[in-house]
């Protein structure tokens, strides 16, 4: 058995800057299929949304042009009702590699679909787009490629803007402000934070399948257990019959979760559009709608603020309830500059529930809190380390000018990679490499960070 593991470089003695920094460029390098970057070179052998938007904020480093052509792909696959898929597969992939297929997701029964296009999954990820698309435009903007990238970004400003209505309309009809997800595959597959939410399904029949992923990594603990993945497969049947339709969704479905986390980066990616417009001359009134997203999705989290604890729960819509589980989501207000929770989110954050937890390696956010019941320090969303987390962390931190902390957590996080590697995701206390080795995104935040 192949796995991502066996081609991983294995660093015995922690690398320099000069290393990582040549290690993390032929990780992209590699993973390159020529104008869009696989995730991964065997779990993910596709482009995964918000992976394809960390790795635009890598390329930015290496190849600026190049990091526009990851969005510019990405986008081709937009729905016609402005969703970015989370998947769009490579048609060249081994059709063994990798499960659920186009064929399983059945997307065509959607009329929004861009059939004839590309082939996608039918769900979307946290809409790390604009954010990348603004950082590329911070890295080019004074060199010779300015006007290059400007002209692009023309081309991808109403894309965005569809995008993120799309968030903001089909995925909180109630104006909330907050986004509703309807799937563990939105971001955060395995996370606790959906252990009830998935308890209370009755699973119906689902066609017979085989997992991929396990013949992957190293060992089924670093996965989604058979019982999770069987629910994730069902929650695709349902969406199947709602015909991936928004609207009968928000009816009746048995998934809908208010989503914190999901909404945080919607917000730091809505101020990262400003940007974007003004790289544009956008128009008063489409400044004026984004910054109304912006504020909407501000007062949104600040709802879901727990009085007592200070951490931002989700809201499980099937019963009303917060989600009162203690993972990096509910650190969420920090994503926010303008964040009026700030500062209570900054002392769990230092908290040992988070990261001043005294048994960590490093001195980063965990996915889940080392002192919740449910923490597993090696299973995927469920305790792990993930370098990309820490990533928006940073950038949250950095944009509300904590620049103590920022660079502490920046400081951290690239000793961690210099001695880890390029990980998916690592146990918070070890250090041990966990699930894929040679992740395109971790690749990427190292090339940002080392630039930063
Ligand atoms: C997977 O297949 O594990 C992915 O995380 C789904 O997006």
């Amino acid at each position: 058995m192949s796995t991502d593991s066996d081609i991983a470089p294995v660093y015995g003695t922690a690398l320099t800057d000069v290393g990582l920094g040549e290690q993390a460029a032929d990780v992209l390098r590699t993973n390159d299929m020529g104008g869009w970057t696989k995730a991964a070179p065997l779990l993910y052998p596709h482009q995964w949304s918000w992976d394809s938007a960390f790795v635009a904020i890598g390329w930015a480093q290496v190849d600026v042009r190049r990091a526009m052509t990851e969005q510019q792909r990405l986008f081709e696959a937009q729905w016609a009702n402005g969703m970015v898929p989370q998947i769009v597969f490579n048609p060249l992939a081994d059709a063994e590699s990798y499960f659920p297929d186009p064929a399983r997701w059945a997307v065509e029964v959607c009329p929004e679909a861009p059939v004839g296009v590309a082939e996608t999954s039918g769900i979307c990820q946290p809409p790390v787009h604009a954010i990348a698309v603004a950082r590329i435009w911070e890295v080019a903007r004074g060199t010779t490629d300015a006007e290059a990238v400007r002209t692009e970004l023309r081309t991808l400003f109403p894309k965005l803007m569809a995008w993120h209505r799309y968030l903001a309309e089909n995925r909180d009809p109630s104006g909330s402000g907050l986004v509703t997800t309807y799937h563990p595959w939105e971001g955060i597959d395995n996370s606790p934070r959906w252990d009830g939410v998935l308890a209370r399904l009755e699973v119906g029949e689902v066609p017979p399948y085989v997992r991929r992923d396990l013949s992957h990594v190293a060992d089924a603990g670093q996965r989604p257990s058979n019982a999770t993945y069987d629910r994730f497969l069902w929650l695709l049947e349902l969406l199947k019959r709602f015909r991936y339709d928004d609207a009968a969704i928000h009816e009746a479905y048995p998934f809908l979760v208010k989503d914190v986390f999901f909404t945080s980066v919607l917000v730091m990616a809505n101020r990262a559009l400003l940007t974007v417009a003004d790289a544009v001359g956008a128009t008063c009134a489409e400044r004026a709608q984004i910054q109304t997203w912006v504020e909407r999705g501000r007062a949104g989290i600040a709802a879901t603020v727990d009085a007592e604890s200070g951490m931002a729960y989700d809201v499980d819509l099937g019963t009303g309830a917060p989600i009162e589980v203690a993972t990096f989501a509910g650190l969420s207000p920090l994503l926010d500059a303008g964040s009026p929770h700030r500062a209570r989110a900054l002392r769990n954050l230092d908290s040992s529930a988070f990261a001043g937890h005294p048994g960590l390696r490093w001195a980063m956010v965990p996915s889940t809190s080392p002192s919740a019941e449910c923490f597993d320090p090696r299973n995927y969303w469920r305790g792990p380390v993930w370098p990309i987390v820490n990533w928006l962390f940073w950038r949250g931190l950095r944009d509300g000018r904590d620049t103590a902390r920022a660079e502490a957590l920046r400081e951290a996080s690239l000793d961690s990679l210099r001695h880890v590697g390029f990980a998916e995701y690592f146990h918070p206390m070890t250090g041990e490499a966990l699930g894929s080795a040679m992740q395109s995104w971790t690749a990427a935040v190292a090339l940002d960070w080392l630039a930063s």
